[in-house]
C-alpha cells in the first residue's frame, strides 16, 4: 500500500491482489480451511482518504452505492477493531471520517475488502497516535479477514492457516514486476463462504514449491505452467458463466498468453503474459466479447 499525507489526513492507496497458487489442505474444527496460497498485489487499487477527530464516531462514505457502509464494511470493522484496542473509552472520543473510492470489484478474489480494511488499520493507527505494535496489528487484521494480514506485508507472500498466517518472499522487486497480466472481472461474483462450502480437500495436495521456484526464476512461461487454484472448479459449478471466461483465455493460445487462472475464491480470472505487448493484445480481443471489465495490471508494489 502506499500512504501520502494530505493537508487533513492521509491517502492510501490499497492494491489488489492475485492468487498464483491455492490448495486447500483439510477442513479445520473452526469451520475453516487450512491453505497454502501464493498471492502477489498488482497495480489496481482503491483509493482511502482518512482524516481522524474527536468525535467518537467512524464515518464511512463509498462512491459505490452497492456496497454497505456500515458495520458489516471491512473497513468500518478494521476502524471499530482498532479503536476497542485503544481501551474502553475510546470510542466516545477517537473518530474518523472516511472515504472509500473503489476500483477493485467485489467478491472478485482480488482482496479489495481486506486490502480497504489493512490500510484502515495502518492509516488510523497512525493518525490516532496509536503506535501499535506490528504483532499485534498483524493479529487485528487476522481477526478481520484471513487475506487482510497479507496486505500489511505485500507485495508477495506465501501464506497459510485460514490465510492469516504470512511469509513475505524476499524477491527483487523487478523480478515479479516483469509479470503481465490481463484481468477479466465477470459481472457475477462469488461468496468466499459458497466456494469453500462446495469443497472437498484433496487427498494428495499439490505442492507450492514449484510454483514459488518458478516465480523466482522470472520466467514467465514456467509461472504460467504452474499457476493452480483448487476453488476453480467449485467456482465455476456456482457460476457457470465463468467457464466462458476460462474458455476465452484459453482460445488466445500460448502465443499470447503462458497461463490463465481464476484468482482466490473467484470471480475473477487473470491470463499471465510475457509482456506488456502480449497484455495489450489479449485485451484488445477480449475486449469485444462481453464477458466482464478487462484490465492490463503489472504485479508488484
Ligand atoms: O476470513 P474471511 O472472512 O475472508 O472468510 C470468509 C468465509 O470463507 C469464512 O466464513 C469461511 O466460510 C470461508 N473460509 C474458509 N477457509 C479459509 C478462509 C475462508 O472456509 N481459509
Amino acid at each position: 500500500m502506499v500512504i501520502r499525507p494530505l493537508a487533513e489526513g492521509v491517502e492510501v492507496l490499497a492494491p489488489a491482489k492475485l492468487n498464483l497458487f491455492l490448495e486447500v489442505l483439510g477442513k479445520r474444527p473452526d469451520g475453516f480451511h487450512e491453505l497454502e496460497t501464493l498471492m502477489v498485489a498488482i497495480d489496481l487499487h482503491d483509493r482511502l482518504t482518512l482524516a481522524a477527530d474527536d468525535s467518537g464516531q467512524i464515518v464511512l462514505t463509498c462512491d459505490d452505492p452497492s456496497l454497505p457502509t456500515g458495520a458489516e464494511n471491512l473497513v468500518v470493522k478494521a476502524a471499530e477493531t482498532l479503536r476497542a484496542e485503544a481501551g474502553p473509552d475510546a470510542s466516545k472520543t477517537l473518530g474518523a471520517r472516511i472515504s472509500l473510492e473503489k476500483a477493485i470489484p467485489a467478491q472478485a478474489g482480488l482482496g479489495g475488502g481486506s486490502s480497504d480494511a489493512a490500510a484502515t488499520l495502518v492509516a488510523l493507527d497512525r493518525l490516532w497516535n496509536l503506535h501499535t505494535p506490528a504483532g499485534r496489528l498483524r493479529e487485528l487484521a487476522g481477526q478481520i479477514g484471513s487475506d487482510v494480514p497479507f496486505f500489511l506485508d505485500a507485495p508477495v507472500a506465501v501464506c497459510r492457516g485460514r490465510g492469516e498466517r504470512v511469509e513475505p518472499l524476499n524477491l527483487n522487486p523487478d523480478t515479479i514486476a516483469g509479470f503481465h497480466a490481463i484481468l477479466v472481472c465477470p459481472p457475477v461474483g462469488v461468496r468466499t463462504a459458497d466456494a469453500f462450502a462446495g469443497l472437498t480437500p484433496p487427498d494428495r495436495p499439490e505442492p507450492i514449491e514449484p510454483v514459488i521456484d518458478a516465480l523466482r526464476s522470472s520466467d514467465s512461461e514456467r509461472l504460467g505452467r504452474r499457476l493452480f487454484n483448487r476453488l476453480q472448479p467449485v467456482a465455476e459449478r456456482i457460476q457457470p458463466a465463468l467457464g466462458r471466461v476460462r474458455a476465452a483465455l484459453n482460445d488466445l493460445g500460448s502465443s499470447v498468453l503462458d497461463g490463465h487462472l481464476m484468482s482466490g475464491s473467484g470471480s475473477a480470472y487473470f491470463g499471465l503474459a510475457r509482456n506488456r505487448e502480449a497484455a495489450e493484445l489479449a485485451a484488445s480481443r477480449l475486449g469485444d466479447l462481453g464477458i466482464g471489465m478487462v484490465r492490463v495490471v503489472r504485479c508488484g508494489p
